[in-house]
């Protein structure tokens, strides 16, 4: 393919997410779930019209997330993990990347000038908070995140041997996915979930974990010997991280453990420049080296222990207080 010929597609390599997104947003995979239907049957179930509806549907078939036998659309392997009651599925954090996402992307160029995120630059508040006030957005957001979550901390029982302590408490630990893991291999443990009002009210653990609801930027609760604190640094700036971590030193008694877990740019073969440029325009932040992560920590006075592979991506970071 000539470089002209692989600009023009390139420019529109986004239509394929957004025709998959639109798909989820219009629940048309759940419709499938029962088995194959027309067009007409389809475009009944979601109350729009034929016409828009074979577009749609065609669009689908045209980038194999459907497969059209004789009259009927089926699902196929990739669109059934996009439906609402698969054990696996991944329909929200599909939905995630559109709606805000899009628009922060879409001011790129905006937060590269100012280094601040598209929520700063256009409401004056965090993407954080821009989700507090907006619990449909919140609720699909912790979804994706607890999709991502389940995979990412399903060994995290095997790496790190949690019975030396008496109690954990996961601190931005959204649905909760890590800390589940956590008690369900150490039964005996005391484990704690942390998140903001609105997501504890929403989280539906079912294991034996207490929850707090907590502001990381204000006191956090001395319940603990060790905190888990997954993917929290990366979202925020050097000053915001910092009065995380003064917080948590103040929540750990003498000796007490902080795990932090996150992409560490230097530990992993993948290149986390684009998620970089996510983390600016969503968040004004941006993704750190290990040794950055150690010094941000050092500087609320942690001594770095040692780190820990926890998968292909992440790497757990242990200190002491
Ligand atoms: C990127 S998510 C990480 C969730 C989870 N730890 C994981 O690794 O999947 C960031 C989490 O920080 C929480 N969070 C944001 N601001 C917070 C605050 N001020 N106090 C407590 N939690 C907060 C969010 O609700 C969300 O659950």
């Amino acid at each position: 393919m000539s470089n002209r010929d692989f600009l023009k597609s390139f420019f529109t390599e986004h239509w394929k997410y957004m025709t998959v997104s639109a798909a989820c947003k219009l629940n048309l995979f759940d419709v499938l779930v029962s088995g194959g239907k027309t067009s007409l049957e389809i475009s009944e179930c979601l109350s729009i019209k034929k016409q828009n509806g074979e577009l749609l549907l065609n669009g689908l078939v045209s980038i194999d997330f459907l497969d059209k036998v004789k009259s009927k659309y089926e699902l196929n392997n990739l669109s059934k993990l996009l439906t609402d009651n698969h054990p696996e599925t991944l329909k929200y954090t599909c939905l995630n990347w559109s709606g805000e996402h899009l628009d922060a992307w879409s001011d790129l160029e905006e937060s590269i000038k100012t280094g601040n995120s598209f929520f700063e630059n256009k409401y004056k508040i965090s993407y954080f908070d821009f989700l507090n006030e907006n619990e449909e957005k919140l609720d699909h957001y912790h979804k994706a995140m607890f999709a991502y979550a389940k995979d990412d901390y399903k060994d995290i029982a095997d790496v790190i041997d949690f019975s030396i302590h008496k109690s954990v408490m996961d601190v931005g630990g959204g649905y909760g996915a890590a800390i589940s893991n956590v008690k369900e291999r150490f039964s005996e443990l005391d484990c704690y979930l942390l998140d903001l009002e609105l997501v504890i009210d929403r989280s539906n653990l079912l294991n034996d974990v207490k929850l707090l609801k907590g502001d990381f930027f204000k006191e956090i609760p001395k319940v603990s010997d060790a905190i888990i604190l997954s993917r929290i640094l990366h979202d925020w700036n050097e000053e915001k991280s910092t009065q995380i971590l003064n917080n948590l030193y103040q929540a750990l008694p003498e000796h007490g453990t902080l795990y932090i877990i996150e992409n560490c740019s230097d530990k992993i073969d993948v290149d986390l420049s684009l998620l970089s440029l996510n983390m600016l325009v969503m968040c004004d932040s941006f993704e750190r080296s290990s040794y950055e992560y150690i010094a941000l920590a050092n500087e609320s006075q942690f001594k770095f222990i040692e780190a820990k592979k926890l998968n292909e991506l992440q790497t757990i970071l242990i200190f002491k207080k």
